[in-house]
């Protein structure tokens, strides 16, 4: 079947998720709130599938990372500390006319004549606006458009009957000061917090304000010190956290892409600083190759650590934070395939130095080829961020240290006696090292020369007795971004044939059997045959335990399989007549085995079906 186009294919999409119950717009019977959605009940098992797959990778399968579930109000000094409430903020526009919000970036550049007012008059009422206002006018279009458009915005400013004054032309190219939608001009961008606010407690005072956390990472280095007290770990070791995280985004948008309020999927991995490690293991080890573009430049030689470049495969004691940065990336790339996104549909974006975070030593968005994703030169779909690895510094824990006045130094013991053995120069160098970049992080954070340089060498001596804020490495990833990702690549149009071998469209949802949201359908051939109907819910509830199954016996087997095919539901068990024993003792208690993808069709025997299925899907 030909390939849908973009546009009509999410239209597919979106009218699937709706029909389906995957996904539905929050309070839609009362119109619908604008980045707000719920998901049904496909939709949700997905989502549990999607954060346990996570949870499980993250966690569960591992020795050096723990979880945390903490709350979604913390203390807004957290949010001083983090930066989100000086910083957290889009820059925004406003249409003059109709009111409506748009991200500055947004905005599409247009060309054409711009109409250009100094104010309007209604000299039978004596009203008059001196505001000054403009209108953009695509090429074709006659001049009386800008012209109502103009009046339109006097008339809002009070001049019942405007007669417009001192109109003059001008061409415009590529220009971004013009809603897009009406022509009419923009403010000029401002900024606007992202965060949504709430009070705490019974009095609506700005002593009470709290914020609904924008992203579940604080909560992890607020909790660092517990976690690290209680979990037996040494650095480096990861927490990570699965939660709601609330964005009063200015233009929700692409369907769930966007949205006001998502989960996400974070890990905080922390590690040594390179100083730690080279003072440790004599030399720190860096990804082989060419160096990716996003790289601060190199220090110059002199100050440079001794590095030993090998390629990233299970973590070594030596890693520096690149080959961590580079591990993670790796590992999170191996995820998405596990659950059935293919590399080719996900691309590996090392963001430039003048896009980083002033933090960020390198980032590493994974972007998805959402059908909505803008072409490149080429025409191929160039991605839309599903998650970013950020290799963040010590900012985070520095930052809490500074606002909490609590430490958030690990003690090394390896550092400290690694740190005995080494030679002066080599500590000289590696103490000087380690001074500048704390010098470094606290005069970007606005504290005086003298203060700074002093908590700096204070940092410094603490590091040669074994003392260091910890490093981190960020994979953060959003669930609502994944389960998009994951609806859209699994949205197939193919043909099947109906019960009597004739071919017809077909839907088909090709999840990975991991994350399918019903792992196996169970049928009864016929719904008016007791013993059929009996034994498949036999098999039913023999199945239950270990998989999530539905029981369909309305309607012809066929439209059954349809049903499941468009749910994702990659096998379907029928139960027929030979199960029963009915035409010859050789087929009693088998059943038929139906593949989703292929189609194809096996006989099993009873007992040997909850195995089989629980090897193909985990
Ligand atoms: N702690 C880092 C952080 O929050 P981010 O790039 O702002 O970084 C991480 O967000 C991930 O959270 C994104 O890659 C995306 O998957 C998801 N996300 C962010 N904003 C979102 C929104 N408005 N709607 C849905 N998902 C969002």
């Amino acid at each position: 079947m030909a390939e849908p186009k973009s546009t009509e294919l999410m239209e597919k999409i979106v009218s699937l998720c709706k029909r389906r119950g995957f996904i539905f717009q929050s309070s839609e019977i009362y119109g619908g709130l604008n980045g707000f959605w719920d998901y049904g009940p496909l939709g949700a098992e997905l989502k549990r599938n999607i954060k346990e797959t996570w949870w499980r990778a993250m966690t569960q399968q591992r020795d050096d990372v723990v979880g945390l579930e903490a709350s979604i109000i913390m203390h807004p000094r957290i949010w001083e500390a983090s930066g989100h409430t000086s910083t957290f903020s889009d820059l925004m526009v406003d249409c003059l006319l109709t009111k409506k919000r748009f991200r500055a970036d947004q905005i599409e550049p247009q060309s054409g004549t711009a109409y250009f007012y100094s104010g309007a008059i209604d000299e039978n009422a004596n009203t008059k606006s001196s505001d000054p206002y403009s209108v953009l006018l695509p090429p074709g279009k006659p001049p009386e458009s800008a012209r109502k458009v103009a009046s339109q915005f006097y008339h809002e400013r009070g001049v019942e009957h405007p007669t417009l004054l001192g109109e003059r032309t001008e061409k415009v190219e590529r220009s971004t000061c013009y809603n897009p939608e009406n022509g009419s001009l923009l403010t000029e961008p401002r900024p606007f917090n992202l965060m949504l606010k709430t009070y705490v407690g019974p009095v609506e005072s700005e002593d009470n304000v709290s914020y609904l956390r924008p992203e579940t990472a604080q909560a992890i280095f607020a909790q660092f010190k517990n976690v690290l007290e209680v979990a037996r770990q040494k650095i480096p070791f990861g927490i990570c956290q699965i939660g709601k995280a609330f964005r009063n985004e200015i233009n929700p948008r692409n369907y769930t892409f966007r949205s006001r309020e998502f989960e996400q999927m974070e890990l905080e991995f922390f590690i040594r600083p390179d100083e730690a490690i080279e003072a440790i293991c004599g030399i720190v080890a860096t990804p082989g190759g060419p160096q990716p573009s996003a790289l601060p430049p190199s220090p110059p030689a002199s100050a440079r650590p001794r590095r030993n470049e090998v390629e990233a495969g299970s973590p070594q004691p030596n890693w520096g934070w690149q080959m961590w940065h580079k591990y993670w990336v790796e590992e999170r790339i191996n995820y998405y395939e596990s659950i059935g996104l293919p590399r080719s549909s996900l691309v590996e974006y090392w963001q430039k130095p003048e896009e980083l975070a002033h933090y960020a030593r390198a980032t590493v968005d994974i972007l998805y080829k959402f059908p909505f994703s803008k072409r490149d030169e080429k025409g191929e779909l160039a991605g839309e961020e599903l998650e970013g690895i950020a290799a963040r510094s010590d900012f985070d824990l520095s930052q809490h240290q500074r606002f909490s006045g609590k430490p958030m130094t690990v003690f090394d013991e390896e550092l400290k006696a690694a740190w005995a053995k080494l030679d002066d120069a080599s500590k000289t160098g590696l103490l000087e090292r380690y001074r500048e970049s704390r010098l470094k992080y606290l005069s970007k954070m606005g504290d005086v020369t003298d203060k700074a340089e002093k908590q700096a060498r204070e940092d410094a001596e603490a590091f040669t007795k074994g003392y260091y804020v910890p490093h981190v490495i960020e994979p953060s990833a959003g669930v609502d971004r994944l389960a998009l990702a994951l609806i859209c690549s699994a949205y197939g149009e193919d043909r099947a044939p109906d019960e009597k071998g004739k071919l017809e469209s077909r839907v088909v949802m090709r999840f990975h059997p991991r994350i399918a949201p019903i792992k196996v359908a169970v049928f009864p051939l016929l719904k008016n045959k007791p013993e059929l109907v009996q034994k498949a819910k036999e098999i039913r509830d023999l199945l239950r335990p270990h998989l999530t199954v539905f029981y369909d016996e309305a309607g012809a087997i066929g439209r059954r399989y349809r049903r499941q095919d468009e749910a994702g539901t990659p096998f379907g068990v029928t139960v027929d007549f030979e199960t029963l024993g009915e035409q010859g003792p050789e087929l009693k208690d088998t059943v038929t085995l139906r593949e989703r993808d292929s189609m194809k069709q096996q006989r099993v025997k009873i007992s040997e079906l909850a195995g089989l299925l629980i090897e193909k899907i985990r």
